[in-house]
């Protein structure tokens, strides 16, 4: 893929975004922090891609998985006033369906609009079907990686105009769940249906640690502090600084795993 279908697809992107501004506040914040991580998720795949020496074709495709991943986003937004998937329809699944209506890949061979389509579908899911193909995998979990280092700089706040936007529906309280932190400590994901609380799912969202792919995502987010800061305001006792000292153990190790990718 060349440099001109990605600058075309951005272009596009851009219109098509604006197409959704709108003079209700609501609507405009939930639009433009869409926009803002779409941005920020093309630089962290770009990052990844580069930490596994693909080349400059590979990394135009992965550019544009990542500058699709979440286009339905808005149209969710706009139809159901809410980010929450299970009170409104699967994003990934409206985010193909989008690049499909929309004719958006026209141009590209069919080979790179299925492995752009696949990548969409399969970033918020669980997990990555295995018995997909090989370059679909890589894709895949370039999305999934990079999607979630954005994620967890939208949680702890790193950019002032790009934060999470809070789930009203979701019991403000430091009470968490004893059961996702013993998953945690058993090196699983938790399981969304366990949240109760706003603890709970800062603890769920930690537990996506286990979900990394790749060693740069492990030591972006040691780096960066992600596990520390997004634990700071659960009560410090020892559960929960034994969580968050295995979170950062298993990155640590994680991070130091040789990179490189063999498909
Ligand atoms: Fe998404």
């Amino acid at each position: 893929m060349d440099s001109e279908a990605v600058e075309k697809f951005k272009k596009w992107f851009d219109t098509y975004v604006k197409t959704f501004y709108s003079k209700d506040e609501d609507m405009q914040l939930h639009v433009e922090v869409k926009e803002r991580h779409t941005y920020h998720v093309c630089d962290n795949i770009r990052s990844i891609g580069q930490s596994l020496k693909l080349g400059e074709a590979e990394l135009k495709l992965a550019e544009t998985v990542a500058l699709f991943h979440d286009v339905g986003r808005f149209r969710q937004y706009q139809t159901y006033r809410t980010f929450n998937d299970k009170r409104s329809v699967n994003h990934a699944e409206l985010s193909a369906k989008v690049l499909e209506e929309l004719g958006v890949l026209k141009g590209l061979t069919d080979k790179e609009q299925q492995l752009i389509k696949k990548a969409v579908l399969y970033h918020n899911r669980r997990s990555i079907p295995d018995n997909e193909a090989a370059e679909v995998l890589l894709y895949a979990k370039l999305i999934r990686d990079a999607d979630k280092l954005d994620i967890f700089a939208m949680i702890v706040g790193e950019d002032e105009n790009c934060k999470m936007v809070k789930s009203p529906e979701l019991e403000e309280s430091t009470r968490y769940s004893a059961k996702i932190a013993a998953d945690i400590l058993e090196d699983r994901l938790a399981f969304y249906e366990d949240i109760q609380t706003s603890a709970d799912q800062m603890l769920f969202r930690a537990s996506w640690v286990y979900g990394l792919y790749f060693p740069y995502s492990s030591r972006y987010m040691l780096e960066k502090q992600y596990v520390q800061k997004m634990l700071c305001d659960l009560p410090q006792d020892a559960l929960v600084q034994q969580v968050t000292l295995h979170l950062e153990e298993y990155l640590a190790i994680a991070g130091d795993k040789v990179s490189g990718y063999s498909a």
